[in-house]
C-alpha cells in the first residue's frame, strides 16, 4: 500500500496532503501505518474488533491488556491477528503481577509493538522486550522521566496530558507537549488527550509530534463492543461532564480518573466521607479505610462499557467527549481526521504563501 494519505477525501478537498505524510514520517515508519494515528487502549473497549477495525483503516490499534492472563491475552492477540494483516500493538501495565509472563505471551505471538503504561518500567521489563524484536513504546509524564526512557532504550514515547479519558496525571497535553517536543529528538513522540480533530494533530504535528494516540474518539465507532448505553452516554455528553475523580482528604489518595460524572461518582464522595468518619471514630485502620476507598471503583469500569450500568459504572472520557457527536464506522473516524490535519496545514500554507507575496506596506 503506498504510504500516501488520499488527495480527495470524502471529508474535503486538501491540496497539499503531501505536508501532513512528511510532517507524520517518523511516526508512520515507527508504526508501519498509512497514518500516525493510534488508537489508545481503552480496557474493555480496545478488543480485537476495535483495534482489527483501526488498524484495517490505516490507524494503529492497541489491544488494552489490563487484567487479563497470559492465556486470555494470547487468545485476544489471535483473535485480532485473524482480523488484520496490519500492524497492531498490546498495551501492557508495568505493575500487572503477570507482567513477565504477559511479555512473554506477546513474543511467543510475534507482536510487532508492546506499550507500556502505568509507571517507569524496569529495565528488565525494557529487555525482554526488546529481546523479542518488537518497539517499545512507553508513557513519558515529564521531561525528567522522557530523557531517562530514551536512555533505558524505548524506541518511542506518548505524552499524554490530563484533558484524557482513564487515569489522568496532573499536567494538560498542551503544556506537556510544549516541555516535551522541542527536547526530545532521539525517538518520535505520539501526543495525547484532549484531541478530538484533525486540526489539533496538525498542530502537535508541527510542533514536533510525530503522530498522535487518542481514545475517546474512538468509544462510538461501530466496531466497538462497547454498550449501547455506554455510547449514548458519550454522544449526550459535553467536555465539562468528563470529571476527574475527587479526592476528600489527603491522607487518604485517589488515583484521578477523568470519567463522565454520574451517580457512582457523587456516592464516591459519600464512601470517602463515611469510611473517613470510621477511621476518625477508631472503626478503622489506615490501611483498611484505604483498602475500602480503593474498593469502590472495582469491576466499574466493566459495568458501564459491557454491562451498560453508566449510573452504577466507570464511564472513563475525556474531555474530547464533547466532539463526539454520534456513532461512526472507524474508517470514517480516522478519515475525518486525517482530511481535518490536511486541510488545517494547507490552509497555513496558503496563508504563508499569500503573505510571501504582498507588497511591503514599508516599501
Ligand atoms: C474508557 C477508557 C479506558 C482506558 N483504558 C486505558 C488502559 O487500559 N491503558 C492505558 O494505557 N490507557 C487507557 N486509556 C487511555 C487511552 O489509551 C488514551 O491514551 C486516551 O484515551 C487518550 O486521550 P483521549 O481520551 O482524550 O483521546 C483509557 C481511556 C478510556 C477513555
Amino acid at each position: 500500500m503506498p504510504n500516501e494519505t488520499p488527495v480527495a477525501l470524502r471529508h474535503g478537498q486538501v491540496r497539499d496532503p503531501g505536508r501532513l505524510d512528511r510532517l507524520w514520517r517518523r511516526g508512520t515508519a515507527l508504526l508501519g501505518t498509512r497514518y500516525a494515528i493510534m488508537g489508545g487502549a481503552m480496557s474493555w473497549v480496545s478488543e480485537r474488533h476495535l483495534v482489527a477495525a483501526i488498524s484495517n483503516a490505516g490507524g494503529f490499534g492497541v489491544i488494552a491488556c489490563a487484567a487479563m492472563g497470559p492465556a486470555r491475552l494470547s487468545e485476544e492477540i489471535a483473535a485480532t491477528k485473524a482480523l488484520t494483516d496490519l500492524p497492531f500493538g498490546v498495551n501492557l501495565i508495568t505493575m500487572h503481577p503477570e507482567l513477565d509472563d504477559l511479555i512473554e505471551a506477546c513474543a511467543e505471538q510475534e507482536v510487532s509493538h508492546v506499550v507500556l503504561a502505568g509507571g517507569l518500567p524496569r529495565a528488565q521489563a525494557i529487555g525482554r522486550i526488546k529481546g523479542s524484536g518488537a518497539r517499545l513504546l512507553c508513557f513519558a509524564p515529564a521531561l525528567s522521566l522522557a530523557r531517562k526512557l530514551v536512555r533505558m532504550g524505548v524506541d518511542a514515547l506518548i505524552i499524554e496530558g490530563m484533558e484524557a479519558g482513564g487515569h489522568v496525571g496532573p499536567v494538560a497535553t498542551s503544556v506537556l507537549a510544549q516541555e516535551i517536543l522541542p527536547e526530545i529528538g532521539e525517538v518520535p513522540v505520539f501526543v495525547a488527550g484532549g484531541i478530538g480533530r484533525g486540526e489539533a494533530i496538525a498542530g502537535y504535528l508541527e510542533m514536533g509530534a510525530s503522530g498522535c494516540q487518542l481514545g475517546t474518539r474512538f468509544v462510538c465507532a461501530t466496531e466497538s463492543i462497547a454498550h449501547p448505553a455506554f455510547k449514548r452516554a458519550f454522544i449526550r455528553a459535553s467536555a465539562r461532564d468528563a470529571q476527574t475523580s475527587v479526592q476528600l482528604d489527603a491522607r487518604f489518595p485517589v488515583i484521578p480518573v477523568r470519567a463522565l460524572a454520574n451517580a457512582a461518582s457523587a456516592r464516591f464522595i459519600d464512601c470517602q466521607r463515611q469510611v473517613i468518619a470510621r477511621y476518625q471514630g477508631g472503626e478503622l485502620d489506615m490501611k483498611a479505610a484505604q483498602l475500602e476507598i480503593e474498593r469502590f471503583w472495582v469491576g466499574a469500569l466493566r459495568r458501564a462499557v459491557i454491562d451498560g450500568d453508566v449510573e452504577g459504572g466507570s464511564v472513563m472520557a475525556g474531555q474530547s467527549v464533547g466532539m463526539v457527536t454520534a456513532e461512526q464506522s472507524t474508517a470514517d473516524i480516522i478519515a475525518e481526521l486525517v482530511s481535518e490535519a490536511a486541510a488545517a496545514l494547507a490552509r497555513r500554507g496558503d496563508a504563508a504563501e499569500s503573505e510571501a507575496a504582498a507588497p511591503d506596506p514599508s516599501e
